[in-house]
């Protein structure tokens, strides 16, 4: 495989580990992180890569197709590693045309952009696309998301990932693109945005503010460790066939409010105050419209092909990030300046 690689929506919480793990391990690769920097993408995620001779930060919006094609024709990129997404269901709920934007109109330029350059010389060249399990919609208490599994998207988020995925295909099945595709379940760690669940949760016990859970709390979600995703994307970027598509998944249900509860307990002994401390900040709030009850996958394809499995267990990953938001709260106080108040007030009014 060619050593040119482009990796869209590096500088978000997904993207810059990966943009780290591929910089540090491949020296012998150029990585091109292209992000547009709304106010999920931060560059401070990636101070220890910036000075580095194979990394180059590119900073630019996937919707403007003139530019991403003149962009591949000036670096004849080998690869594209593609994550670059507006990612919250909340604000897809308020917002869905800025999801159809960038997640599905965003996606095809960069098919096209590969398609032009390639120009069905496709020895060496890859375009693997980042997606969700969202796409499959809701489970119930039984059962887990397959590969073959039917899509069937419930909000607007997930409409346009699983909208941007048809894309990717049909321009592998139309086109002979070398395509692959990887739909990932629900990811935590360091650099998530506190729009997110366990994000949200830490800050607001830092901040002493209400923990605000939508409905009844039990709502279930397969948590990974956001840097075995990234070991997973590197895996299936090197060893996954064309055309194919790829589960990941943690093996790790949670119900919301179990993991709320698990973050008080470790926070409450961390910062010495009483056990039941933050628990008594937990706000049960009005339901997200159209909220998908549970999602579970099942990662065996990708374990038995490829030889992944997630690297650390959840309570060793969970104590890990709440480790990370102490020692870094000026990164959050940075981020959580204003859009996100605004947002925040419009998302909650608590
Ligand atoms: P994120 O919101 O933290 O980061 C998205 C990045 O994309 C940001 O850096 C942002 O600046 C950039 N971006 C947004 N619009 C852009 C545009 N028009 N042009 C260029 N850059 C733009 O997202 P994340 O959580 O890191 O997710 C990354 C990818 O992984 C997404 O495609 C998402 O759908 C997928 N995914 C996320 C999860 C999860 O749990 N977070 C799970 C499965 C799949
Ligand atoms: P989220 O982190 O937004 O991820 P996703 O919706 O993509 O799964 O939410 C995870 C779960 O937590 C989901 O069931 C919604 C719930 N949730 C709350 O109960 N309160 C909140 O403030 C947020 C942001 C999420």
């Amino acid at each position: 495989m060619g050593n040119k690689i482009l990796i869209t929506g590096g500088a978000g919480f997904i993207g810059s580990h990966l943009v780290r793990q591929f910089v540090n391990k491949y020296t012998d690769y150029k990585i091109f992180n292209l992000d547009k920097l709304t106010y999920a993408g931060n560059l401070e995620n990636l101070k220890d890569v910036e000075s580095k001779s194979n990394y180059q930060f590119i900073k630019g919006d996937i919707n403007d197709a003139e530019f991403i094609n003149d962009l591949f024709l000036k670096y004849q990129f080998d690869g594209v590693i593609h994550l670059a997404a507006e990612s919250h269901v909340d604000r897809s709920i308020l917002e869905p045309l800025a999801f159809i934007h960038t997640n599905i109109i965003g996606t095809v330029n960069l098919l096209n952009a590969a398609k032009n350059i390639w120009k069905d010389h496709y020895e060496g060249k890859r375009f693997y696309h980042i997606s969700t399990d969202e796409v499959y919609g809701s489970l119930g208490e039984e059962g887990l998301f397959l590969e073959s599994t039917s899509y069937d998207p419930q909000s607007p988020y997930s409409a346009s990932k699983a909208s941007s995925d048809h894309f990717v295909r049909a321009y592998g099945n139309t086109y002979g693109l070398p395509i692959i595709i990887s739909n990932c379940s629900n990811n935590y760690g360091p650099n998530q945005f506190p729009e997110k669940l366990i994000p949200l949760i830490i800050s607001n016990i830092l901040q002493n503010k209400a923990l605000p859970i939508y409905g009844d709390g039990k709502y279930t979600r397969d948590w990974l460790w956001v840097k075995d995703h990234a070991m997973a994307i590197d895996t299936i970027y090197h060893n996954g066939a064309n055309g194919e598509t790829y589960n990941i998944g943690g093996f790790n249900e949670w119900k919301n409010i179990n993991i709320v509860l698990l973050i008080c307990d470790i926070l409450d002994e961390k910062l010495g105050n009483p056990s039941g401390t933050s628990s008594q900040l937990i706000t049960y709030i009005k339901d997200r419209p159209g909220h998908d009850r549970r999602y579970a996958i099942d990662a065996s394809k990708l374990k038995s092909e490829l030889g992944w499995v997630p690297s650390i267990t959840f309570e060793e990953g969970i104590r890990q990030t709440i480790e990370w938001y102490l020692d870094n709260q000026q990164w959050l106080s940075n981020i959580t300046s204003g859009e996100y108040l605004q947002y925040y007030k419009q998302q909650y009014q608590i």
